[in-house]
């Protein structure tokens, strides 16, 4: 039975458990989207409290990309190195760490290597080969700078995941039509990548389970993605979806929003299920690993309220998370929570 402080590896890279801090962008970025000293103590401090694995916050890998204020950007050789301070401080503290690449919406060069914004329907062969070519450069610095893998942000709305949704995607060739061929980008992606990097960097990916608007992504469609993805060799899918942080979350009440989707999931493929969504008690996730053998669970808000918090379940403090799901972190500067920002 899988339990969830034992330790594990994903493609032989060891976590110590089956903990995951979600992706959560910071704001903290300085001029031109480089690395903090703020946003590597940010890390560090999750590392030393016990989350086995880290995604880092959406990080720009698209030179042609539009402005995301206060996001981490990794475009050029140059941002390598103080990726690596981030890497460094959560290995020093016995973590992994992912880094989640991203791209706001469909940007690519124009004829003088301008970005441009084009709606998905119209971006053409070269355009999508410039998409793949984007992520393979990020994921070629993401090993230069020490991260164990890379995750490819495919939920949200943002742009892979406006690729894969028939809300977005009118398309008639082999990158549109059915859900199969709508995830062939990221197929692409994930080969580009593959094909360059070495064998222990791992390759996740965090996509929407459903749209939840009509003419949007459906489950069916989230299933069939994944099961392209399994086949292409992803290492591990996170489930999430849109309508991504809902508020008002109470243990033991509404928990796990995602965790119907998970399920349909797990039974599907073989590839670990690492699940997000309103997870706030240590009874909710050791149920979802040990009952519902989802292979990891993953937590943003709680832990933007409590970084240590993984520690304190450890430790036998086995009180749910304080976070009420407020959703004050998203107005507040740096993404902080109001609690702490009171000093609570
Ligand atoms: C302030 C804030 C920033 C976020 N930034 C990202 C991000 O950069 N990338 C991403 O995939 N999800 C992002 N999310 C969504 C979270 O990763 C997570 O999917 C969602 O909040 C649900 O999980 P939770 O209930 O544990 O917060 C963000 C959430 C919050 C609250």
């Amino acid at each position: 039975m899988k339990t969830l402080f034992t330790a594990t590896a994903l493609r032989g890279i060891p976590l110590k458990n089956r903990f995951f801090r979600s992706a959560t962008w910071l704001g903290m970025a300085g001029p031109d989207g480089r690395v903090t000293k703020d946003i590597v103590d940010v890390y560090r401090d999750y590392a030393a409290g016990q989350a086995g694995g880290i995604i880092t916050g959406f990080t720009s890998v698209s030179p042609y990309d539009g402005e995301l204020p206060g996001a981490v950007r990794l475009t050029h050789d140059s941002y390598v190195e103080g990726h690596r301070r981030i890497t460094e401080a959560v290995h020093s503290e016995g973590s992994r760490i992912f880094l989640q690449a991203a791209m706001l919406d469909t940007y690519v060069p124009d004829e003088l290597g301008r970005g441009v914004l084009k709606p998905v329907t119209e971006l053409s062969r070269e355009d999508l080969r410039s998409i793949a070519d984007v992520y393979r450069d990020a994921a070629i610095r993401a090993e230069q700078a020490g991260y164990d893998g890379l995750q490819i942000h495919a939920a949200h709305h943002f742009a892979l995941s406006k690729c894969i949704s028939p809300l977005y995607n009118h398309r008639h060739d082999e990158y549109g039509g059915c859900a199969e061929k709508r995830a062939r980008l990221l197929v692409d992606i994930h080969e580009a990548i593959r094909q360059t990097v070495g064998r222990q960097f791992a390759m996740l990916i965090k996509i929407n389970c459903s749209d939840f608007i009509d003419g949007g992504l459906t489950i069916d469609d989230f299933l069939t993605a994944c099961k392209v993805l399994a086949r292409a060799g992803i290492d591990a899918i996170e489930v999430s979806g849109n309508y991504t942080s809902r508020p008002n979350i109470r243990a033991g009440v509404n928990e796990a929003y995602f965790r119907e989707a998970a399920l349909k999931l797990k039974a599907l493929v073989s590839v670990p299920v690492i699940l997000v969504g309103g997870l706030r008690s240590l009874e909710t996730v050791n149920a979802l690993v040990e009952r519902d053998g989802i292979d990891y669970v993953s937590l943003s808000r709680p832990l933007l309220s409590e970084p240590d918090l993984i520690a304190r379940w450890l430790s036998g403090d086995s009180r749910p998370s304080r976070c009420v799901s407020c959703n004050s972190c998203y107005h507040t500067p740096c993404h902080k929570c109001v609690l702490r920002l009171r000093g609570a």
